[in-house]
């Protein structure tokens, strides 16, 4: 089965079973300053698993691009991608556990759907842990099912399968679901698939079999009814979601029979174009891990830079990321001995593979192909000196802090890329020393410590809803100040201060920022109450509401408006009134890119 089949069996199923397709949302996340990227599904639903109306209904399907660069190190194993696509069915306090399981179930073994041997799937649950009590729903749902089909149904003990067992009770670790710290969350149970039952009966430790690829996880339902707090509290969400996840690649990988994700239609036509580039087989082992790296990175940068938010390689945040992967691929590029400029190569394609899915691509390939070889042109200039430098400096067989420091700013080298280095020579690098180093020189900001990838989700306090509130004030100000050839470009808003990026290609004069503090301040003293509305997006266009079109909502969308002064199309949340905002002061007005401003304002 081909990907584009799959996407479409996926959707036309949930469609069947009454849910709206919705399309995939940016892989940057708006006013999520909990991570850097879309890393699940749910990021940019979290404002309905919490209890908001999803102009959609109570249930949608969608297939999201997602990114996780967290465990970045391990792509090229069997497993490990850092963009893959996430299709997933939603309730929003409707279904509970009996229709997602019975769903499930039935899309996995239906010759309608995907027909895969029942006897072939075994699935995990939650076995309570923490205050949080053990699954019992799920278990009862499962051997109801397992029974129907007359299949074994045993519980396992001590994660020992054996084939008369089918559930095996885990514990948080693996059966409860979080995006990170903080956030909307639940337990879940897992589906696995064996891929070998030639090798004869399953039988064994659990994560040994899982470890050893015997079985392999393809799909995760998650029973979304708490909201963890930042003081670890597990508080009931106001309704009882779905969320659901199964992974689009590896699950092609289960059902062409492949033994690794690189395999399928998703990887073979790059490693055909790397093998042009560099004269060297994919085939051959001591080739393979840099083929993999190179591949997954490039597709990541491609998707990042063909998000319509224009993010550029930089040494802050995400654009630090974007940076790190494609140093990363081009420094592989040359160990396997590619002399020329290659990764717009590779990414055209990318563009060619996945345009008809994600047009966006298409739309952006200038850009992509641009800001790619610049970047790799710009890396170049200093990559074979930096490692002569960086050969000198580890004599000793020790790359201090300062070193990985000046390794970084004069010569552009991701941090993570000298630690690879140093450790692929077995030279020590100093971790702690290079972040000290970075924070008294305060240049990669939050990333280096990684702790953002970890970060919790979507913070809907009081304060961050108060700011949210702000930046839809403040956009219409700007836009009255400096024009209407002012957009939003992007934001992100934490508890104390909101980020805005926005379309204008001058620096903001004092008179203007006042200018524009004013009106917004004006617009909270007169205590407007906010308004919301759903709409279908053509209206909302016909009305004047700013805000993407056609990308992120489905038909219809929320408009959220202040009076007559502000109109946006956004998910929200939203405070009531203006009257509620406090003093708005803007503190910063900064350079964000070419063309794009950005603006530091916080409410006092
Ligand atoms: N949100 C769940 C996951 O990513 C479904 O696995």
């Amino acid at each position: 089965m081909e990907a584009h089949e799959l996407r479409k069996k996926y959707i036309d199923f949930f469609v069947s079973k009454g849910h709206t397709h919705i399309p995939s949302a940016s892989l940057i996340p708006e006013n999520d300053p909990s991570v850097l990227f879309t890393t699940a599904g749910m990021h940019p639903l979290v404002p309905y698993l919490m209890g908001e109306a999803h102009p959609g209904g109570k249930r949608v399907v969608n297939v999201q691009k997602c990114i996780r660069t967290s465990d970045i190190d391990e792509v090229g194993d069997n497993r490990h991608l850092t963009f893959f696509e996430m299709m997933g069915n939603w309730s929003f306090g409707d279904y509970f556990k009996k229709e997602a399981i019975e769903w499930s179930w039935e899309f996995l073994t239906d010759p309608a759907w995907l027909g895969l041997d029942p006897q072939r799937i075994y699935v995990t649950v939650f076995r309570g842990e923490e205050g949080i009590p053990k699954d019992e729903e799920s278990v009862k749902i499962w051997q109801t099912i397992f029974k129907q089909e007359g299949l074994t149904h045993e519980i396992a003990k001590n994660e020992k399968v054996d084939d008369t067992t089918r559930i095996i009770p885990l514990g948080k670790e693996d059966n409860f679901w979080i995006a990170g710290a903080t956030g909307p969350c639940g337990a879940d149970t897992e589906m696995f698939y064996d891929t070998n039952p030639q090798a004869g009966p399953l039988t064994g430790n659990f994560s040994d079999l899982v470890k050893s690829g015997r079985l392999i996880e393809i799909w995760n339902d998650v029973f979304m009814e708490f909201n963890k707090t930042p003081e670890n509290k597990y508080v009931p969400l106001k309704q009882q979601n779905v969320d659901t996840g199964m992974g689009l690649e590896r699950t092609i990988t289960v059902l062409n029979g492949f033994e690794n994700v690189f395999q399928t239609e998703f990887f073979q036509p790059f490693f055909k174009e790397i093998e042009k580039l560099s004269d060297k087989k994919y085939s051959e082992e001591e080739n393979t891990h840099a083929f993999r790296i190179i591949a997954d990175h490039i597709k990541t940068a491609t998707f990042i830079l063909g998000d319509p938010k224009g993010l550029t390689p930089s040494n802050v945040d995400r654009g630090y990321i974007l940076r790190r992967l494609i140093r990363r691929a081009v420094r592989f590029g040359k160990l396997l001995g590619i002399k020329n400029i290659f990764t717009f190569k590779l990414a055209e394609q990318v563009i060619k593979m996945y345009k008809d899915t994600y047009p966006e691509l298409k739309d952006n390939k200038e850009f992509i192909v641009n800001q790619l070889s610049l970047e790799e042109e710009k890396f170049n200039k200093t990559l074979s000196q930096g490692l002569k430098e960086l050969e000198k400096m580890s004599k000793d067989k020790n790359i201090s802090g300062k070193e990985a420091f000046i390794l970084f700013t004069t010569y552009g080298f991701p941090f993570e890329m000298t630690k690879e280095i140093a450790e692929e020579n077995g030279f020590k690098i100093n971790d702690k020393e290079f972040n000290d180093e970075f924070k008294k020189h305060q240049q990669l900001s939050r990333t280096a410590s990684a702790g953002m990838f970890k970060g919790g989700l979507a913070d809907t306090s009081d304060a961050t809803k108060k700011l949210h509130t702000a930046a839809h004030l403040m956009l219409a100000a700007l836009r009255k100040v400096l024009g209407a050839e002012v957009y939003q470009k992007g934001s992100n808003i934490t508890a104390d201060r909101l980020r805005f990026d926005f379309s204008y290609d001058k620096k903001m004069t004092p008179e203007q920022i006042r200018e524009v503090e004013d009106l917004v301040n004006e617009k909270i003293k007169e205590k407007i109450p906010v308004n919301c509305e759903e709409m279908d997006t053509e209206e909302a266009k016909r009305q004047g509401a700013m805000g993407v079109f056609g990308h992120k909502y489905g038909d219809k969308v929320k408009v959220y408006s202040v009076g007559s002064f502000s109109k946006e199309i956004c998910g929200g949340p939203h405070v009531e009134n203006t009257g509620d905002l406090g003093h708005f002061k803007i503190q910063k007005e900064e350079s964000s890119s070419a063309g794009v401003r950005r603006i530091k304002a916080i409410l006092e």
